[in-house]
């Protein structure tokens, strides 16, 4: 699989173009969302909800992307894609966190990352230019391959580095749970197996935020089994950037995806790969 990334001019266009159209369905996003948030749809099970916003967003990021490269194919949550031929995807969560969006709890996310490879393979795609937008702060989390992370918030930008954390038992780690009852219980039995070796965990409740909360040192480590690729593609280069080790079996994906605080780099993967391995294979 030819993972080139295209020249530094073309990811830059690219970074700028994924901020805009991010910033456009955010504001859309946060604009229209009725005081009572109704779900329009469930998918995998009950609680894996979709609401007319999901959809519209999506349009809203399709439409867009579409206008401005139109070679280019764009891989979404909700319904509706494109295929191109520039060898370039667009890999976009309308709303990550969208149960968060239900219930008002600002903590969702619009998330586009240009990609190149099959995102479908794992290990056979990788983003490089992509953000991670929060409408309800106004946070903007911006990566480009080989030129940094940055947190943008109005007319100010810092770049993004992960925490000094060197101790596992001093490490506070996000995680998130599947929407399916079986996975579930499986995740809590990891969850059970890390709590007396950790400080705490959080549930955010948006893997893209919980990646780029990584790479802000809000959180010193994360890890989740089950992400899908557009969960996951603009966190992890938003993570990746700014300094964070990313990782899983055969890179960031479904089977696993964690991401850690340089000085937990030895610990962290391991106790969380083998604790996969026990507790959510087979
Ligand atoms: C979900 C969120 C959640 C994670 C789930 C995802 P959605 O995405 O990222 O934090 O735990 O695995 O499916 O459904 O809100 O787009
Ligand atoms: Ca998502």
């Amino acid at each position: 699989m030819d993972l080139t990334l295209p020249d530094d001019t073309l990811a830059a266009a690219l970074e700028a173009l994924a901020a805009d159209v991010a910033r456009s369905a955010g504001r859309l996003v946060v604009d229209e969302r009725p005081d009572a948030v109704e779900v329009a749809a469930t998918k995998s099970t009950a609680t894996d909800v979709v609401t007319a916003m999901d959809q519209a967003s999506q349009d809203h990021l399709l439409a867009r992307l579409r206008e401005a490269r139109p070679d280019d194919a764009v891989l979404g949550e909700e319904d509706g894609g494109a295929t191109g031929t520039s060898g370039i995807t667009w890999v976009i969560d309308p709303i990550d966190g969208t149960v968060n969006y239900l219930y008002g709890i600002p903590a969702y996310a619009v998330s586009v990352a240009a990609v190149v490879g099959d995102p479908s393979v794992p290990g056979g795609w990788r983003p490089f230019a992509g953000v991670v937008f929060n409408p309800v702060t106004d946070e903007l989390f911006s990566a480009r391959a080989g030129a940094g992370a940055r947190l943008v918030v109005g007319e100010s930008q810092r770049p993004l580095a992960p925490t000094a954390c060197d101790s596992l038992g001093q490490a506070l780690v996000a995680t998130g749970f599947g929407y399916a009852a079986e996975r579930r219980e499986r995740q809590g039995r990891l969850v059970l197996d890390l709590l007396p070796q950790i400080r705490d965990i959080r549930r955010a409740g948006s893997a893209a935020l919980d990646l780029c909360a990584v790479a802000a040192g809000r959180v010193d480590a994360y890890y989740e089994t089950g992400l899908n690729p557009w969960d996951l593609a603009a966190g992890w280069l938003v993570a990746l950037e700014a300094g964070v080790h990313v990782g899983g079996f055969d890179g960031p994906g479904e089977a696993l995806t964690w991401a850690c605080a340089p000085g937990l780099a030895d610990a962290f993967p391991d106790v969380v790969e083998t604790g996969t391995r026990r507790h959510l294979e087979g």
